[in-house]
């Protein structure tokens, strides 16, 4: 993505400057999200007219609730690509990855056969983690660095769902962050779809400097709603420092997702 703006430090963001969202769920009945390939296109047409140019699929690869094998998630992406390629907007680009919770999985997958991890982005070094909601595992630090050590980069989804994780002045977040993980808050929690608590986890991170990027994890059409009066909100929000563009250009400038 040699096209890609650089980030622009004192004004709001927005959808244009992030180019390719890195957090949904639209690849049809793998997981809780789109349900079809009609409603995935109608999310995909809608994001563009937003401004995106382009998404990564990630698909839930959980212990607890789906088991979705790599191998398989591929074959379905490619035919589903194949499938609506003439029904997509020009140019819109379509990759694929997954958002790994940090369990059993997970765990095996890193350890045991790293090459199957469904990564993304440059160099294929990027990858998609998301916490348990009431607990940071207390292997997190050990699964950062050795990430890091195989030259991929872990992005923390949705980090405003984790209150444990803004204890201590953000402890956490900054030392993860200082490990070489990005943080991704969700586009919707700044309208409140997750509650007040994320709403105002959310702000936090904007007025601290701590969103590296910003993420649809759109599951629906009906959801479509949410990110608009997200960015909407971002955009009543004073302009933070940094406000979540250095992760984002950082991932997407040197190539294709
Ligand atoms: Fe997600």
């Amino acid at each position: 993505m040699s096209d890609v703006t650089g980030p622009r430090q004192r004004e709001h963001p927005s959808p244009a400057d992030l180019a390719i969202d890195v957090h949904c769920h639209l690849l049809p009945r793998v997981d809780d999200g789109a349900k079809n390939d009609d409603e995935a296109v109608e999310c995909v047409h809608a994001l563009a007219d937003m401004g995106y140019r382009g998404s990564v699929l990630t698909p839930h690869i959980a212990y607890r609730s789906f088991r979705g094998k790599e191998d398989d998630l591929r074959v379905r992406f490619e035919k589903f690509r194949s499938r609506v390629h003439d029904r997509l907007p020009d140019d819109y680009r379509l990759a694929l990855g997954a958002e790994y919770m940090l369990d059993d999985i997970f765990m095996d997958r890193l350890y045991r056969s790293p090459e199957k991890l469904l990564t993304f982005g440059p160099d294929r070094g990027v990858i998609l983690l998301e916490l348990p909601r009431s607990f940071a595992p207390p292997f997190l630090d050990q699964v950062l660095r050795d990430l890091s050590l195989m030259g991929v980069v872990p992005v923390l989804a949705h980090i405003e769902r984790y209150t444990y994780a803004f204890l201590d002045e953000g402890a956490d977040l900054r030392r993860w962050r200082e490990s070489g993980a990005l943080l991704q808050v969700n586009v919707g929690a700044f309208a409140g779809s997750f509650g007040d608590g994320c709403r105002s986890a959310a702000v936090t991170c904007w007025e601290r400097g701590w969103i590296d990027l910003l993420g649809t994890d759109l599951h629906a059409a009906s959801s479509l709603k949410s990110i608009k009066d997200g960015w909407n909100a971002i955009r009543a929000l004073e302009p933070g420092p940094g406000h979540g563009l250095s992760g984002q250009s950082r991932l997407l400038s040197r190539s294709s997702p």
